[in-house]
């Protein structure tokens, strides 16, 4: 459990407790053992907002691994990839690639969600969508390649092909 990671759950209803925030509990069980979650926020779905938190969790707090859920949509309100995408400096769209093309393997919805991937500093930031079965699906399919992906962000200079050979 070297990595750190932090959930932030985007929603309206759960930022005024109007609704109880159900995804942010089942993403930190499915990283139970693998990061050390430090913290699960629920923000409104404001641009300012969202961004402004994956930047502190970032740029003061150092967290790792960020992972949102929610807002990825196509509701007036979703607006989680655009404030991701103000926050990151390089996008990696693998993550979200393959989220949504596994995703779609479940249901034809999965290509509603406009979620994005990718890099700040040595920190990774990956958009799932709203739902606890969506979002605890999502990371499913992505999870392998994350530890390999803070390796290389935080400086690893290991040949990779030795890698895959080990695997
Ligand atoms: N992906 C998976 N794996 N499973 C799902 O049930 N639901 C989709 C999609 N991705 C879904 C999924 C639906 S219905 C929507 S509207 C979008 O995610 C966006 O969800 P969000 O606005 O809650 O982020």
């Amino acid at each position: 459990m070297s990595y750190t990671a932090a959930i932030v759950t985007v929603s309206d209803k759960g930022s005024v407790g109007e609704r109880e925030d159900k995804s942010g509990p089942a993403l930190r069980a499915a990283l139970e053992g693998l990061y050390d979650v430090r913290e699960t926020i629920v923000v409104p779905d404001e641009v300012d907002i969202i961004a402004q938190t994956i930047r502190h969790l970032i740029d003061i707090k150092s967290i790792d691994l960020i992972l949102t859920t929610g807002g990825t949509g196509v509701t007036k309100r979703d607006v989680t990839p655009e404030a991701t995408k103000l926050v990151l400096e390089r996008e990696l769209p693998g993550f979200a690639e393959i989220m949504r093309m596994e995703s779609y393997k479940i249901t034809p919805t999965a290509m509603l969600s406009r979620a994005i991937s990718g890099t700040r500093k040595g920190s990774l930031v990956i958009n799932l969508p709203g739902s606890p079965k969506a979002a605890v699906e999502c990371l499913g399919f992505v999870l392998k390649a994350i530890p390999h992906t803070l390796d290389k962000l935080q400086g690893d200079t290991t040949d990779c092909a030795a890698l895959r050979e080990n695997q």
